[in-house]
C-alpha cells in the first residue's frame, strides 16, 4: 500500500468517525527539537531514569537532577510546536478530533492551539511541593533562575508536576482518558513508543470497542501491528497531509 493511498484511508476513517481521539508522545516533539527518551539519543540511554525520575533519586540527587529539569524546561520553552502539533489542532477546529491525550510533559500541543488536551503524565510547567502534607504547588512559564526552587510554605524542595516512575498517574487526566477512549471509534496514535503503562492501554481501549487504530511513526512500536493503518513516516510530514485531505473530502461533501 502505497503511503497515498494510506493518506487517503485514514483521511477517510477520519471524516466517518463519530469520535476520534489522538494519543501522543514524545516523537511528536522530535521534529520540535525536543529529545524523546528511547531509541538513537534518547534520554534514557544517557541517563538513568531511576536517578532523575524516580522520587527516591531525585531527592537523593536533588541539584543534578533540578539541572537536568531546567534544562529540558530551557529547551522546551525555546522550542516551538511543528506542523504535526498544529495539524492536530486543526483537525479539533474543524470539529473531527475530541480531544489529545498525550503523554508529553512539553505543553506544545496547547501551543500550537489543542483546546482539549489530556496531560497523563503531568507537565513541566506546574511546581509542587515535595512534602506529601503540604499542598502547595504554582504554574510557571519560565524555568525557576535558582535551583532547587523552595516551597514557601515549609521551605521544603518543590519538584516539577510531571509522574516519575512508580507514581500514579493524576486520577483526574487518567479517569478522563479511560471515559474518552470508551467512547471513540478511532485513535490516531503518533509518536510513541507504547513501552510505558498504564498510559499504553489507552489505545487498546478504543480497540477493545470496536474502534480502529491508526499508528504514525517512523519506526515500528507496540502498536504496528495490531494498526488497521500503520503509515512509517514523521509526524511533521504525514499529519499535514492528512488533514489537507480531511478538508478536500470535506468541502467536496458540503458543497454536494
Ligand atoms: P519514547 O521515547 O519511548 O518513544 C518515542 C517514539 O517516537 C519512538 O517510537 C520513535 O520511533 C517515535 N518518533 C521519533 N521521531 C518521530 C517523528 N518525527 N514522528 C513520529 N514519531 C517519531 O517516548 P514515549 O512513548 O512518549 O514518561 O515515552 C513514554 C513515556 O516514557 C514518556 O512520557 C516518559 C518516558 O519515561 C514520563 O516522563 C513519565
Amino acid at each position: 500500500m502505497s503511503i497515498e493511498y494510506k493518506i487517503r484511508l485514514v483521511a477517510e476513517l477520519i471524516t466517518k468517525s463519530r469520535h476520534a481521539i489522538a494519543f501522543t508522545g514524545a516523537g511528536i516533539s522530535a521534529e520540535s527539537g525536543v529529545p524523546t527518551f528511547r531509541g538513537k539519543n534518547g534520554l534514557w540511554t544517557r541517563i538513568d531514569p531511576m536517578k532523575y525520575a524516580s522520587i527516591d533519586g531525585f531527592i537523593a540527587n536533588l541539584r543534578e537532577a533540578w539541572e537536568w529539569y531546567k534544562w529540558r524546561m530551557e529547551l522546551v520553552e525555546k522550542a516551538e510546536p511543528n506542523p504535526g502539533h498544529r495539524a492536530l489542532a486543526e483537525l479539533e477546529r474543524l470539529g473531527f478530533l475530541k480531544a489529545v491525550i498525550t503523554q508529553n510533559v512539553d505543553r506544545l500541543h496547547q501551543r500550537a492551539g489543542s483546546r482539549n488536551v489530556i496531560e497523563l503524565h503531568g507537565t513541566l510547567w506546574v511546581l509542587r511541593c515535595i512534602n506529601p502534607s503540604c499542598r502547595y504547588s504554582i504554574g510557571i512559564s519560565e524555568p525557576p533562575r535558582e535551583v532547587p526552587p523552595i516551597c514557601p510554605e515549609c521551605s521544603s524542595p518543590l519538584r516539577p508536576s510531571v509522574v516519575f516512575f512508580g507514581e500514579e498517574l493524576p486520577r483526574e487526566a487518567w479517569r478522563r482518558a479511560v471515559e474518552l477512549a470508551s467512547r471513540s471509534d478511532l485513535v490516531l496514535v503518533i509518536g510513541t513508543s507504547g513501552a510505558v503503562y498504564p498510559a499504553a492501554y489507552i489505545p487498546f481501549i478504543v480497540r477493545d470497542n470496536g474502534g480502529s487504530i491508526v499508528d504514525i511513526n517512523p519506526d515500528r512500536d507496540a502498536y504496528s501491528e495490531i494498526a488497521d493503518v500503520y503509515i512509517q513516516g514523521r509526524a511533521g510530514e504525514i499529519l499535514p497531509r492528512i488533514v489537507e485531505e480531511v478538508s478536500r473530502s470535506d468541502s467536496q461533501q458540503s458543497s454536494i
